[in-house]
């Protein structure tokens, strides 16, 4: 029976690079949506990118261009980087679009028809320089339990401990540098809280298969027990200035970019009916016969099995049929780091010439349909690579087409179908199908693997090069290639929905029509004609990995402002401290809102070492009175011997983001006149008059 489905993946920000993080999920997806498609279903996958919200607003306003232009140009980019990695969306949109603010409109008026929107009056923090409220990422100050400075709104990034943002000492915006101030606001409410929403979710968490085990447990965590009521509402709203879609009848007030974000996915479906003729309703009515399906990071079930589902129902439209949700991923066993390089951007690992299959290879050898983290490591992905896809499987092709080539042109004969690799696919054929089905994509290599172990054994009996030197035993070598063929077919069939370029190549050489899955039930026929057989993929060389990863190791130099791991938040947080404001690049100057945002303290300077391993360092620790104590790295040692130093007074900017070095964390940044090229005639240290003490603000 041909199944309809409808399958989505997380929409990424519309203000950060995908990198090889992203990519589990869209090449996981992927995998998933093409073998439907080998299989004969009609199988849409759509994505667009997540284009509302403050921090897209700021970023925008930092470069200097409209909200608009940075979507339209980031839009390109993402675009260009998943067609690279071959995931082949029908339709990769944007929430910036008529049909996702259709679809908002309409929800939001259901759910309010339906007593389930409410206002009320909030208070919050408010930047008074910049005129907005700040969400609590954008707040930073002294952790309230440990007094570690600069930490966010929400975690402390020294002690681990969650907290709000009201708790934090000494607060300021990490958009202004200012103060912030409370402020009451009216704000949008969906009534998650409701019995209706509660009794709902009871029963759509507990449908069968709906979410994976442990999911579903951390939803019963989420939900509570029987007769509690653990859910809180929900706010939907944010207040001007947002870069949004404006509620309909409450002027100055948008939907959280969190409220349309899932919207989106209706959004892109609905274009793409436009395009094909796609019946939207069909699939999005109460009672489809159609199946939707959504792959996400576990970082935001929350969304996806609370608040869209209830959304949905209460708005009067069908809810998933499942929810996917895969682990992060690590880089040699740690979090990806830019200080390592392992924050691999998906442009960069293509620019560096890497083939994209080799990564879609690596991520199925190591998915399966849990929630855990998968690992990269950097060596094992060389090795696999070079040993499984090259060594084992291509190499079952380079050893037999030339002889079929040179000696039959081009001629097969007719394959061995009794051969014992032979019938084991066809035996393990439903059972690979079965894992990819259920997402256990490791299984599914492992038993490709095996068989095209089994595949080399037989070619290692026959030995055809060994074949083709001996005069008379031409049939027998033609027989011993064909098979050879033949099996290297089959498992083109059985890894295409991972390596759908490679298939496009095998189709071509072997002279067959794209493959589906039902072809791996037949061989060719005999007198079947291939064509020249071209090489069809390389080897993984260990130096391509390390300017991989040196081209995305961002140094001191490189990189003065962004905060490691930052999500794309935080990273416009971080960048918006730090950086002239868009104005200041416009033009020769700046406001004094600009100048503001610079945060410039007296700082004594309290400890001074060479840094072990750079030319240019020293490490300072220096005090700024009731900000605490920063330990900074600064690139002064061609200027002073660090003892020196000790006791002296100086100026430093102590809101610039903190940043991971090789040789540790530096805090904040202090300030020295030179010239153009910061040699000649030297480096001079700022000092203030004076009766100056540690803290005091500089403007
Ligand atoms: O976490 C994120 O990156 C969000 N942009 C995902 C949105 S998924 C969906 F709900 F739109
Ligand atoms: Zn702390």
């Amino acid at each position: 029976m041909t199944r309809k489905i409808l399958v989505t993946s997380a929409l990424p920000y519309a203000n950060g690079a995908i990198h090889l993080g992203h990519l589990v999920e869209y090449i996981q997806t992927d995998i998933w949506v093409r073998f439907q498609k080998m299989r004969g279903h009609e199988c849409w996958y759509v994505c667009a990118d997540d284009t509302h919200g403050t921090p897209i607003m700021l970023r925008a306003e930092k470069e200097g261009i409209t909200p608009e232009a940075l979507i339209e140009r980031v839009h390109g980019e993402h675009a260009r980087d998943f067609a690279g990695f071959h995931v082949g969306f029908d339709n990769y949109y944007t929430t910036h679009s008529d049909e996702t603010q259709a679809c908002a409109n309409e929800i939001y008026a259901r759910l309010l028809a339906a007593g389930l929107i409410e206002t009320r009056t909030i208070e919050q923090y408010y930047d008074p320089l910049k005129e907005m409220f700040l969400p609590d990422r954008f707040i930073k100050g002294e952790c309230p339990k440990c007094g570690a400075p600069d930490q966010y709104g929400d975690n402390c990034e020294s002690c681990g401990s969650a907290y709000t943002a009201n708790e934090l000492k000494n607060p300021y915006s990490a958009v202004s540098g200012a103060t912030p101030v409370f402020r009451r606001s009216e704000h949008y409410f969906f009534r998650l809280s409701d019995p209706r929403c509660q009794t709902f979710l009871r029963r759509w968490t507990q449908g069968e298969g709906r979410l994976q085990n442990e999911a579903a447990n951390k939803l019963q965590e989420w939900l509570g027990g029987d007769g509690e009521n653990h859910l809180t509402d929900w706010d939907i709203s944010r207040d001007a200035p947002y870069f949004g879609f404006e509620i309909p009848d409450a002027p100055g007030k948008y939907f959280y970019v969190w409220l349309d974000a899932p919207i989106g996915y209706m959004g892109a479906f609905r274009n793409l009916c436009s395009r094909e003729g796609l019946d939207f309703d069909e699939y999005w009515q109460v009672g489809s016969a159609t199946e939707l399906y959504h792959f996400i990071g576990k970082d935001i079930l929350y969304f996806h099995a609370l608040f869209w589902p209830a959304e949905l129902e209460h708005a009067g439209y069908r809810t998933p049929t499942k929810v996917f949700a895969h682990g992060f991923l690590t880089v040699d066993g740690a979090k990806m780091s830019k200080s390592r390089g392992t924050f691999i951007t998906a442009e960069s690992y293509l620019a560096q010439g890497l083939d994209p299959e080799w990564l879609r290879y690596y991520y199925a050898a190591k998915l399966s349909s849990s929630m855990e983290d998968i690992d990269l490591n950097l060596d094992d992905f060389i090795a696999r690579v070079n040993s499984d896809m090259v060594g084992k499987f291509v190499n079952l092709a380079s050893r037999s087409a030339g002889f079929i080539v040179k000696h039959f042109a081009g001629q097969l004969c007719t394959c061995d179908e009794s051969l014992s690799a032979i019938n084991a696919i066809r035996d393990r054929r439903p059972l690979i199908a079965d894992h990819y089905e259920a997402r256990e994509f490791s299984k599914a290599i492992r038993e490709i693997m095996a068989l095209i172990d089994l595949a080399n054994q037989y070619v290692d009996s026959v030995k055809p090069w060994e074949l083709a030197r001996q005069p008379g035993r031409e049939a027998e070598l033609q027989a011993a290639c064909t098979n050879a063929l033949n099996l290297f077919r089959l498992f083109a069939i059985l890894l295409k929905p991972v390596l759908p370029a490679l298939g496009a190549k095998v189709e071509a050489f072997l002279n067959v029509a794209p493959f589906v899955w039902e072809d791996a039930g037949a061989v060719l026929a005999a007198g079947h004609a291939i064509k020249v057989y071209r090489h069809m993929m390389t080897r993984v060389d260990k130096k391509q990995v390390d300017a991989l990863v040196a081209a995305n190791r961002e140094t001191l130099a490189a990189v003065p402002q962004a905060a490691p791991q930052a999500k794309p938040e935080d990273q416009v947080a971080a960048v918006a401290v730090t950086e002239p404001a868009a104005g200041a690049a416009a033009g020769p100057h700046i406001s004094i809102d600009d100048f503001m945002r610079v945060d410039l303290r007296i700082a004594r300077i309290k400890e001074a070492t060479r840094v072990e391993g750079a030319d240019k360092l020293v490490r300072l620790v220096v005090d700024i009175g009731p900000l605490g104590t920063r330990q900074v790295f600064a690139g002064i040692k061609a200027a002073y011997d660090p003892v020196t130093l000790v006791g002296r007074l100086t100026v430093m900017v102590a809101n610039l983001a903190p940043r991971r070095m090789k040789f540790g964390l530096s805090e904040g940044m202090v300030l020295a006149a030179s010239d153009a090229d910061g040699q000649t005639p030297g480096i001079f240290l700022l000092s203030p008059d004076a009766g100056a003490e540690p803290g005091m603000r500089v403007k």
